[in-house]
């Protein structure tokens, strides 16, 4: 593979088939300096920086053709409907989906899950029901669930992972049951970077009558996704996470669920006939997108699917695993570092503790170096838990990453077991 370093210098095609220079010259951002280094970008997985060609389809939009939604005659108001309808028709065809009314948008995928969890299970769940979660689950595809079974006495249960970073089928398979509505899993480990078997999780969902809904927010940056091939009935994303903008996610709902669940925000844009007696609900997806929607995200986000699609998938996976690759092989090598997960299937996702070292404090040091990791908890308590640890460093990889930025979190690395001696 060649790639750019930091200056993003080096030009020409990689031999993973992702020209990395050019990319990189798709984001100004990375012109950026941080503590007099050039920015290595490395919290992808956080959110993902946006390359000219959404921020310009997003700001071209409100400059110049700017109206709301469905509820004008004038002419921009019918051009700003036609274009939120694009960027709908854009997101079915991202992620396979047989209909564009079977795509809702949402503030993102807490969002997404939380309607989920409101409107689908709520009204379903009855005391003693199961809903199966997972341990590595990001706290937004946890919280929703928990506080739906409060309210509803049901239980929530939970598939273990393995020291690989992996899903143990052989419990999951033990814990779904006739009891079980729902299983909701990610499709991709925010922390281990972990692709989960959805397929297979889908079987055994459906096997007990229960609906399956996938939390997609870290996959679609990395993986084509196809909900009809996946099997799943919900899936979840966010376009922050895929180089669009933030505000802004979808839910892609099977079109006979969607419409059998009730509204969960009640306003202008979802209802039918409105009077103080009683009100009608607009069928799916107007009935849950109350109020003026995220228009201007709504292109910014399928100008991002545009801008993914246009790199390739296959580029995108072997650039990515490259780096992934690479920087595993080199963590491994520094002593006292300790790599969480190694599961087979994997995004460009690393997490990682040096020993005797907060992870809190490895974080400052690589970002007086210019390289920008999240360490934390991730959002992922129950995660750390099973794993032993309070929280880990996390490098993520993105389409503009070079290999020679792992020599700046390489370096970094060793500048904080010589600062604070781990
Ligand atoms: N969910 C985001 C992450 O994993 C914020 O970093």
């Amino acid at each position: 593979m060649t790639s750019t370093g930091s200056a993003g210098t080096t030009a020409g095609v990689a031999e993973d088939g992702l020209d990395v220079s050019r990319v990189r010259r798709d984001f100004p951002f990375l012109r950026a300096r941080i503590n007099d280094h050039p920015v290595v970008y490395l919290d992808s997985a956080a959110t993902a920086q946006r390359p000219r060609a959404v921020v310009e389809a997003e700001s071209d939009f409100a400059l110049l053709e700017y109206a709301n939604v469905h509820r004008g005659v004038h002419t921009l108001s019918q051009r700003a409907t036609a274009r939120y309808d694009q960027a709908r028709e854009r997101v079915r065809r991202f992620v396979g989906a047989a209909a564009a009314s079977e795509v809702v948008f949402t503030a993102g995928t807490t969002a997404a899950i939380n309607l989920v969890a409101r409107s689908h299970a709520r009204p379903l769940l009855r005391p003693g029901d199961e809903i199966l979660l997972t341990e590595m689950e990001h706290h937004s595809n946890i919280v929703p669930w928990q506080i739906v079974a409060q309210e509803a006495g049901a239980v929530i249960r939970v598939i273990p992972v393995t020291d690989a970073g992996e899903l143990d089928l052989d419990q999951a398979a033990h814990l779904i049951g006739s009891r079980t509505r729902v299983v909701a899993v990610a499709h991709v480990s925010n922390v281990l970077g972990t692709v989960n078997p959805i397929p297979v999780i889908a079987e055994l969902a459906h096997s007990v009558g229960a609906v399956l809904l996938v939390d997609g927010a870290q996959a679609v940056p990395h993986r084509r996704v196809d909900v009809q091939a996946l099997g799943c009935d919900f899936y979840a994303a966010s376009a922050h996470k895929m180089y669009g903008p933030n505000g802004i996610g979808f839910l892609w709902g099977r079109r006979e669920l969607l419409e059998a669940m009730p509204p969960w925000q009640g306003g202008g844009g979802m209802i039918e006939v409105v009077s103080f007696d009683q009100t009608t609900f607009a069928p799916p997806p107007a009935r849950f997108e109350a109020g003026t929607p995220p228009i201007t995200q709504a292109i910014g986000l399928a100008a991002a699917v545009e801008y993914l699609e246009a790199l390739g998938w296959e580029a995108i996976e072997r650039h990515e695993a490259t780096l992934l690759a690479e920087a595993t092989r080199r963590l491994a090598e520094i002593p006292g570092v300790r790599l969480i997960g190694n599961s087979a299937d994997r995004v460009g996702v690393v997490s990682f503790v040096v020993d005797g070292i907060h992870p809190h404090d490895v974080g400052t040091v690589l970002d007086l170096g210019g390289v920008a990791v999240r360490a934390s908890h991730h959002c992922a308590q129950p995660l750390m838990r099973r794993f032993g640890v309070t929280g880990t460093v996390r490098a993520s990889f993105g389409v503009y990453n070079t290999l020679e930025e792992l020599d700046a979190l390489v370096a970094g690395l060793h500048e904080a077991r010589r600062v604070f001696g781990g």
